[in-house]
Order: C-alpha cells, then sequence, then structure tokens
C-alpha cells in the first residue's frame, strides 16, 4: 500500500513508519510526507530519506477545507491508498475526513478516549491516572474521537512532569503506530460503519 505521513513538527513518529516500512516483508511503501510547516524537521529526514515532500502553507489557503483539497490533491496525485497523521497539527476539516473515511489514521499520545486534545500529559497528571499511553485511531470528523485500532500502555511514575511521561509514552508511539498501520495495509483491521472490524 502506498502511504502519505502528514507532519508538522519533528517526525519522530514518521520516522519509526519509515523505518518499519524499509522491512523486506513490510506492505507498506512511505510514498510521500506532506507538512504544513516548511521548517518541519521531519520534512528534511524525510527528503534526505528519497521520499517525495510537499510542502502546503495553511496560511495560504483561506479557508481549512481549501487547505484540505490541496493536501488531498497531492494525495490523489501520487495514488496514496493509506494516510497517517503524525504530529500534524492541523484539525482536518468534515470533508477530509469524509473523503478518506476508512483510509485516515492518527496517534494520540494518550489512551483514548482520556485526554482529547492539547496537553496531553498535563491532562492526565492532573486526573492522577496511574497510567498512560497511546492510541491509534481511524480519524472521524469529530476531534480524537474514531474507532480506535491499537493501544499501548506505560505506568506514571512518582514525580512524573508532562516531559518525563511524554518520552515514555513516545517509545510505545514508535512501535505501536508502524503495527497499526501494518494491520490496516494487509487488511486485519477496517472501518465499517463507525466501528474496527478485526479479521
Ligand atoms: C506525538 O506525541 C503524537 O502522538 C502527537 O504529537 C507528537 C508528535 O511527535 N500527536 P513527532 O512529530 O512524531 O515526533
Amino acid at each position: 500500500k502506498r502511504v502519505a505521513i502528514l507532519i508538522s513538527g519533528r517526525g519522530s513518529n514518521m520516522r519509526s513508519l519509515i523505518a518499519a516500512a524499509a522491512a523486506p516483508d513490510s506492505p507498506v511503501e512511505i510514498a510521500l510526507v506532506v507538512s504544513n510547516i516548511g521548517s518541519a524537521a521531519g520534512i528534511q529526514f524525510a527528503a534526505e530519506a528519497g521520499i517525495a515532500t510537499e510542502i502546503v502553507p495553511h496560511k495560504a489557503f483561506n479557508s481549512r477545507e481549501a487547505f484540505d483539497r490541496a493536501v488531498s490533491a497531492h494525495l490523489e496525485e501520487t495514488r496514496i491508498d493509506i494516510v497517517c497523521l503524525a504530529g500534524f497539527m492541523r484539525i482536518l476539516s468534515d470533508w477530509f475526513a469524509t473523503r478518506w473515511m476508512g483510509k485516515l489514521i492518527n496517534i494520540h499520545p494518550s489512551l483514548l478516549p482520556l485526554f482529547k486534545g492539547t496537553h496531553v500529559h498535563e491532562q492526565a497528571l492532573q486526573a492522577g491516572v496511574r497510567v498512560s499511553g497511546c492510541t491509534v485511531h481511524f480519524v472521524v470528523p469529530e476531534l480524537d474521537a474514531g474507532p480506535i485500532i491499537a493501544q499501548a500502555v506505560v505506568p506514571v511514575e512518582t514525580g512524573d512532569t508532562p516531559d518525563t511521561l511524554a518520552a515514555r509514552v513516545l517509545v510505545e508511539e514508535h512501535k505501536l503506530y508502524p503495527a497499526a498501520l501494518r494491520m490496516l495495509a494487509e487488511g486485519k483491521v477496517r472501518l465499517e460503519a463507525d466501528r474496527a472490524v478485526f479479521g
């Protein structure tokens, strides 16, 4: 399957997806990396890895949907089958979520449905949970609400700060996201109505 990754920054999850796609038995080819931020560190890494990249600056568009249609046009030109959001800091329009429904996944650094949105690790520490983790889910129009494909759990340790908890969760993100993408690419999970169906 031809996969695009949408990023806005560092791109460490993107790098884990690129590394996993290099395995000889991988069903995934990372065919395109798109960023809304030209200076995103991940874009330079992808370009150096020989992957096609596109910068689509959101400020150049006067509506969310106009931006999303420009991104979607690049995905179609590149004959993309599956889209992975990886630290992509733009909320996608209902139009985009519907256009790519069942082929569009995201990683979120909490055990959804807990702690949606931003400042996720602050939310977790504030709530006093003793475990946290990460979730890969299908993207649907409602933010951080799509059917769950996979989750991983980490302990919350005494003295954790948002940064120490984020670092522990990130280690698991880098394993979980490639595994979940592989499941989708191999047809081992699919979106049916509003549920993830396995097997
Ligand atoms: C990750 O924690 C991801 O779960 C969240 O944003 C962060 C992106 O990090 N959505 P990176 O750009 O993949 O390093």
